[in-house]
């Protein structure tokens, strides 16, 4: 079977949490073995919001070992930073081309951070989808692995991939979203808000990188109630949210044993939260301490990022000498 090109970015900013974790590594880690894939690490898209020039770089840095400690083999996949590879603006710089004003503006995420920073407007931000497009356009890639608020991102790729072949020659095939047949799990805040997700509530994230007394002292405030009523209830979200995480960490037995208490109404949540911060700090442990040691790295993980860079860009220049010749603009 021939190997499918796959393409995802991951944000520079933040620490990978849990939700991560579960929704999106594991899933790079199982298609890693199976397809010709390229995670980068979209730094020039946290350029829109005017980082500080020294934490940029720590938190690429950051990103690129923890993603390497979660299961993300640098000799499976390219791994690399985009703005190592030249050839992404240049395709940008083509594609901007294709991308209208009218439909940018109507971008939902555009019209959010037009709320959260107004004044910090930028074009960067207006032409956010026409970057992602470059990053996917550039490899040929027909599956990005990513999540239900980046789907309208994707539509805009396929249109502008679309535009081009018309107007160009057919060059681009249209990417789609790829979920691998691995279930990933939606991990919900612990403070029952939602998404567990990066900007948010701080002390209801658990991050890879919290020590095992933090992780405690999260899983011990998690929001719960007096219990069930009856057997067999329905689960809260929260409750369900503690489960998922017990039922992916904690042994079978371990799982069960919970289960079975709380469909016969005498579970006491104080000790399936002591149980759960157990099971889950043996499990952040090894990670966080491969990521933290690989960070102090500093030689190994430029090391990656130039190999990575070197695979990626082996594939980007092809296109991008593709694209100018179709365009025109092929001199010498
Ligand atoms: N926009 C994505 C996010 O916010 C990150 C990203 C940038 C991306 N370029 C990409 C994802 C290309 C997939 C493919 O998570």
């Amino acid at each position: 079977m021939s190997r499918a090109i796959v393409v995802s970015g991951i944000r520079s900013t933040g620490n990978l949490h849990l939700g991560n974790y579960f929704g999106a590594i594991q899933n790079y880690v199982v298609m890693q073995e199976e397809q010709e894939c390229y995670f980068f690490v979209a730094d020039y898209h946290s350029l829109t919001t005017h980082p500080d020039p020294k934490s940029l770089k720590a938190n690429v840095f950051r990103v690129v070992a923890e993603n390497i400690a979660a299961g993300l083999d640098p000799d499976k996949v390219a791994l690399y930073a985009q703005s190592d590879i030249p050839e992404i603006p240049e395709l940008y710089l083509m594609l901007n081309m294709m991308a209208y004003k009218g439909e940018l503006e109507k971008v939902p995420t555009f019209k959010d951070k037009v709320r959260q920073q107004p004044d910090n407007v930028n074009a960067g931000l207006l032409t956010y989808p026409v970057l992602m497009a470059a990053d996917i356009l550039i490899h040929k890639a027909v599956k990005v692995p990513v999540g239900k608020d980046q789907e309208q991102h994707l539509e805009m790729a396929r249109n502008f991939a679309q535009r081009f072949n018309t107007r160009y020659g057919e060059l681009f095939p249209e990417p789609h979203v790829y979920r691998s047949n691995h279930e990933t799990l939606k991990i919900l805040s612990l403070d029952g808000n939602g998404k567990m997700s990066k900007s948010e509530n701080e002390a209801a994230t658990i991050y890879l990188c919290d020590d095992d007394a933090t992780i405690r002292k999260k899983i011990m405030k998690a929001k719960t109630d007096a219990g069930p009523q009856e057997p067999n209830s329905v689960m809260p979200d929260y409750i369900q949210n503690l489960f998922v995480l017990l039922n992916a960490t904690a042994t079978p037995e371990i799982a069960a044993h919970y289960l079975a208490a709380y469909n016969n109404c005498n579970i006491r949540y104080g000790d399936l939260k002591k149980q759960l911060a157990e099971d889950l700090a043996n499990f952040i442990r090894p990670i966080r301490e491969q990521a933290t040691e690989l960070q102090q790295d500093e030689q190994s993980i430029r090391r990656i990022l130039k190999t990575g860079a070197e695979k990626a860009r082996d594939s980007a220049s092809k296109t991008i000498v593709e694209a100018r010749k179709l365009i025109g603009i092929n001199y010498y």
